[in-house]
Formats: structure tokens, C-alpha cells, sequence
């Protein structure tokens, strides 16, 4: 049986203003539903959602789709998975039914990994391992933990790996360029090796850590290749998701250890960075997992610095960001380990807000015996706290600032509101301030483009229009938009009905074609036509093509030299310009 029915079953079963809003919130206006794009860095509602259509689009960065493609976009799946998503919610059963795995140019790559991955594991349980396991058990990681996370580890013997991979018909080129091997030799050597994971949990590179006690590159990460960029990935985030999701927040730490770690004391909703710094992706993928963020990093200098910084980007994007402090030296698995996983939790439940903690940083660095410092402080405090919403936790600072400095509370408050006044002003510059968006340079929109994307949307909606196609009463401009004209032909007398929702899906891999079908919803014409209008349509349509062998035979016309050809030219445009003045 085709799949096209049971997905487009699935598909039509769902309201796509029920799931989007599910992720993010929607308000009506006029017929369509907008929202904050979750597609790119926005604060506007730039995307707007047609219950009628079923699709959404951006109207800034270009998004679009139907519900499929929200979800394989949103939720990192493939469109397998998303159509599982759905299944569920409709409870459609898709059991028995298979899905043609669009073949990726990169399936070869993870193909090795998997082998390379395995090939780890199978040493971790060899007679090699002894001092890696003995290393992993001083470090409270048990046998267990070994098989849970997939801990493997690579040996100090002759290129062990590259052999293997070699033997197994792979070339070096290939080996090279995924950072496996190093020319001829296997990259990593007697490391304890940690799988990371794309965020579709595929193994795509390795972190491999050193046990001789040697202090020195500790880990060794797999370079930056086609399928993995440190920057964009997080540990853990595969799984984290639907704990994320369920907890509404989401726990932040800089390595994988200390994501395992907090696992095992039974926190599942954490991510790590691999390392302090966030970058902008990987801020992205937080926002997009939670806006409740928790920073949770190593209790260091390093860390609580990154706390600030981390905190601050998250906060740009819209996150509520809270922090938790370690204590001197301790990162989360130190922690978990030495106070047990309550006391972890607890201090998980007891994360302080973002700008609290920034005031708190602030008294670190002060000299209490200068009067000048002291002043300097209490004036950042007050910005500090002239930048939080919440009435009553202001008055609370105050009150402690004037309690600790034996300050009038009066003047701490006239202060405070002239810098909330001074906040407001600047705000309201910024706003008077966004430039407009420079129009993206488009095509143009004259009346013979509108007649052709109208005609190919109701090509989509409607039947009389798909006949006048098929009787050969239309003639489109272009190439792209014939062939999209004859694919929704073939489309509708294959399925027997066709909606603009469904022949996304039904597009997925043909780009060019999707990027024609985006122009024709763009337009946003609506569903009822009269043939009137239809055949307006055609008419200008057909006086372009007029136009256009006008202008060929005008061509020919100045290039010919043979008077009596010429003469042939110019009575057939004279035959042209009259059918053109009828058609009008
Ligand atoms: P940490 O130095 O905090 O490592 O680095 P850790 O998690 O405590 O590891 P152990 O306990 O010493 O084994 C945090 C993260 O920074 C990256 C790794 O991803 C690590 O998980 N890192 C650290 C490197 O990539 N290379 C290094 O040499 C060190
Ligand atoms: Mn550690």
C-alpha cells in the first residue's frame, strides 16, 4: 500500500495551530495565527500559521512547511520520527508501514562510527582494559555506568583501528576527513573513549579521555568535520528533551562527566556544553529546549565567570536564567559524589536568579573599608536591581542594601527610580531605533507573475482550475512552474485529491520545486475562486506568451537579411499584435 494515504491521513488528522501552539504561543489575527519564529533569532512575530492552509511561514527568515516539517525542524527529528509524533497523537497506527529513508550523503560516516563505536566498546570488556576499568572504578563509574553510557577505550597497538576500518573497505580519505585517523595512524591511543552524539543521538565523534594520571590535554576531542561541530552540540541533548519538555527547565553544565554523574543521582533534564563557552548555537538549541535555564558550572573562576557571560546571552534571547554556585573547586560530579544526590537536588531547587547572583559576584570584589567602593557597589547594585521586574524582590534588596550600609532606605529608592526612569528612556530609544528590515531583494510582482502563482494555487485547491491545466488551457512562463504545474497534475491523478499541506510532504526532497510552491502560498490567496477570476487569470497569461513571441519574432526580424523573409517576420507579428489586441 502507498504511505502517501496513511501520511497524509496522519497529517490531516492534526491541526497545525494546535500542535505549533503546543510549542510555542500563538495569537489570532484575521484568519492566521503568529507567533516568535523558532527558527532563527527573532522577538517579533514574524511567523504566521493558516488553519485554513495548514502550513506556517516566516515572514523573516523564509521557514516553512507543513506540520511535518515544523516538527523535524523544531524537535531535530527525521521525518520518521516526526510522523511517530504525530501518529501518537492521532492514534493512527503506522506499524508495517515503511518509509523510504531519503539516502544522506553522510550515512557512510555514521556508518563508521557505529563500527569504530563498537570497536571501543568490544576493548572496554577485553583483557586490555584493566587499568581503564580500574581508573573508571576509583572514579565511582562501575560496570554498569560502562555499558550505560558506552564508555569504550582505544589501545596503544599498531593502528588497531585504522586496520580495521581499512580492511573493512573504507578508504583513508574518508577516515581522514571524519577524524578517525591521522594519515595512516588511529588518532586517539589508550584513552578512555566517550561517545557524542548529534542531536539526533547519532554517534559522531569521540571524547577521549587520558588515565595515566597525566594532567595534560586531558580529553582529546574529535576534530570539527562534516557531522559534528562541537559548538553546535550538546551532551546529552538526545535524551534530555522530553525530561526538558516535561520539567519546563532545563540544567546546564560545562562536561559530560558531570551530566553523568547528575543522571545517575537521577536528574535527567541536563545538557552539558563541553566546556565554559557557549556558543550562539548552542544558546539556540537551549532557548529553543526551555527558556527556564539553569547554569550549573564548575565551581571555578573559569566557571562562575561563565555564568555571567552564559547568563547574560541566554537572557538577550528570552531565557529566565537562574544559577547555581559550587563550592570552591568542586564541579557537579565532585559534588554528587561527596554530598550525595539530595543535597544536589536541593541545591538544584534553590538556584538563585541571574541578576541576584550578578549582585552577589559584585560584593565579591569590593573593599569594605573604602568608603568610595562601597558607594561605587551600592550604585551597581541599583542598576542591577532597576532592571528587575518584580516590585517586591526590589524592595528586598533595598531593604538589605540599607541595612548593610546603614543607608536611607529613601535614598537608595530615589536612586533606584531615577535609573529605572533612565532604563525606561533607553528602551524607548531602541525601540524608535530598529531600522526596517531591508527589503530581501525579490522578483518582481507584476500581473503576469500574480496570474501564475495564482493559477498554481488553485491548481492545488481547486478542480476546475486543475482541468483547464490538463485540457491545455494554461501555458506558464517558466520552467520551475511548469514543472511544478505538472506535478501537481500527477499528484492529484495518482491521489485523487490534493491539498497544499500534502504536496509539501510530497516535495520533501525536490527543492527547487519547493522553493516555487513557497512563492505560490506566500501569496496567501484564498481558497474561493470564480471561474471569472480563472479565467482573467489565463487571459493574462496567454497575453504574455503573446508578448514574448512578439519579442522573439522581433528579434529574428532584425537579424535577417533576406528581404523576403523579412517580410514573412513581419506579417506574422502584425498576425500576433492583432490576436493580442482581441485578447484584451
Ligand atoms: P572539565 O575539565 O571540567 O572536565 O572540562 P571534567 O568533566 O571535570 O572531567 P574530569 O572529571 O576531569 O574527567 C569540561 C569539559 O570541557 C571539555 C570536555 O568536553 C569536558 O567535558 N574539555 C576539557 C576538553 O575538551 N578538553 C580538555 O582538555 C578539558
Ligand atoms: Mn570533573
Amino acid at each position: 500500500m502507498d504511505n502517501t494515504n496513511i501520511i497524509n491521513e496522519i497529517r490531516s488528522k492534526v491541526d497545525i495551530v494546535d500542535i505549533i501552539s503546543s510549542y510555542l504561543p500563538l495569537t489570532q489575527r484575521g484568519k492566521n495565527y503568529f507567533g516568535v519564529c523558532p527558527f532563527h533569532d527573532d522577538t517579533n512575530p514574524s511567523m504566521s500559521v493558516s488553519r485554513e492552509k495548514q502550513i506556517y511561514r516566516c515572514f523573516s527568515c523564509g521557514a516553512s512547511g507543513n506540520v511535518f516539517q515544523f516538527i523535524i525542524d523544531y524537535e531535530h527529528v527525521s521525518f520518521r520520527e516526526a510522523l511517530c509524533i504525530l501518529a501518537q497523537k492521532t492514534g493512527i497506527a503506522i506499524n508495517g508501514i515503511r518509509l523510504v529513508k531519503k539516502k544522506s550523503k553522510y550515512d557512510k560516516f555514521y556508518e563508521i562510527y557505529e563500527l569504530a563505536h563498537k570497536y571501543y566498546q568490544n576493548n572496554m570488556s577485553s583483557s586490555y582494559a584493566k587499568k581503564a576499568k580500574e581508573y573508571l572504578n576509583n572514579r565511582n563509574i562501575d560496570e554498569e555506568m560502562i555499558k550505560k553510557y558506552k564508555i569504550g577505550l582505544s589501545l596503544d597497538k599498531n593502528n588497531h583501528l585504522t586496520q580495521l576500518l581499512i580492511s573493512k573497505g573504507y578508504d583513508l580519505n574518508t577516515l581522514n576527513a571524519i577524524g578517525l585517523t591521522n594519515y595512516d595512524k588511529d588518532v586517539y591511543t589508550n584513552r578512555i573513549m566517550f561517545p557524542l552524539y548529534d542531536l539526533n543521538g547519532r554517534v559522531v565523534a569521540f571524547s577521549g579521555r587520558r588515565y595515566d594520571g597525566i594532567k595534560e590535554n586531558k580529553y582529546v576531542n574529535t576534530k570539527g568535520t562534516e557531522i559534528f561541530q562541537k559548538g553546535e552540540t550538546l551532551y546529552n541533548y538526545h535524551l534530555a528533551r522530553e525530561f526538558v519538555r516535561s520539567k519546563n527547565q532545563v540544567i546546564v553544565m560545562e562536561g559530560f562527566m558531570a551530566v553523568i554523574r547528575t543522571k545517575e543521582a537521577g536528574i535527567e533534564n541536563v545538557v552539558g556544553l563541553m566546556g565554559t563557552a557557549m556558543t550562539k548555537e548552542q544558546a539556540n538549541l537551549i532557548k529553543r529546549l526551555s527558556e527556564h535555564v539553569i547554569l550549573c558550572l564548575d565551581g571555578d573562576e573559569p566557571g562562575r565567570k561563565a555564568c555571567l557571560d552564559n547568563g547574560n546571552e541566554l537572557e538577550k534571547l528570552g531565557c529566565q536564567v537562574s544559577i547555581v554556585e559550587l563550592d570552591n573547586g568542586l564541579d557537579p560530579d565532585d559534588y554528587i559524589l561527596k554530598y550525595g544526590s539530595e543535597s544536589f537536588q536541593n541545591l538544584i531547587n534553590n538556584s538563585i536568579t541571574l541578576s541576584d547572583y550578578r549582585i552577589k559576584r559584585l560584593k565579591k570584589n569590593i573593599n569594605l573599608n573604602s568608603d568610595l567602593e562601597k558607594t561605587e557597589y551600592i550604585h551597581s547594585v541599583l542598576v542591577e536591581t532597576s532592571k528587575i521586574e518584580d516590585e517586591i524582590h526590589r524592595e528586598f534588596i533595598l531593604k538589605k542594601l540599607a541595612k548593610e550600609f546603614e543607608i536611607g532606605y529613601n535614598t537608595l529608592e530615589k536612586r533606584l527610580l531615577s535609573l529605572m526612569k533612565e532604563n525606561n528612556q533607553e528602551e524607548k530609544k531602541k525601540v524608535e531605533n530598529i531600522p526596517l528590515k531591508p527589503e530581501i531583494p525579490t522578483i518582481k510582482k507584476d500581473k503576469y507573475y500574480l496570474a501564475t502563482y495564482a493559477l498554481l494555487y488553485y491548481m492545488l485547491v481547486d478542480k476546475k482550475c486543475l482541468n483547464y491545466y490538463e485540457e491545455g488551457k494554461i501555458h506558464f512562463p517558466k520552467e520551475e512552474e511548469r514543472f511544478l504545474a505538472s506535478e501537481i497534475s500527477y499528484y492529484y491523478q495518482k491521489y485523487g485529491m490534493i491539498t497544499p499541506a500534502d504536496f509539501y510532504t510530497y516535495l520533501n526532497d525536490k527543492e527547487e520545486l519547493l522553493k516555487v510552491l513557497d512563492r505560490v502560498l506566500e501569496l496567501d490567496f484564498d481558497q474561493e475562486v470564480t471561474e471569472k477570476e480563472l479565467l482573467d487569470n489565463i487571459k493574462v497569461l496567454q497575453e504574455y506568451q503573446i508578448q514574448q513571441e512578439i519579442k522573439k519574432q522581433e528579434k529574428k526580424l532584425k537579424e535577417e537579411t533576406d528581404i523576403m523573409k523579412q517580410a514573412e517576420i513581419a506579417l506574422k507579428i502584425k498576425e500576433l499584435n492583432m490576436r493580442l489586441k482581441e485578447s484584451l
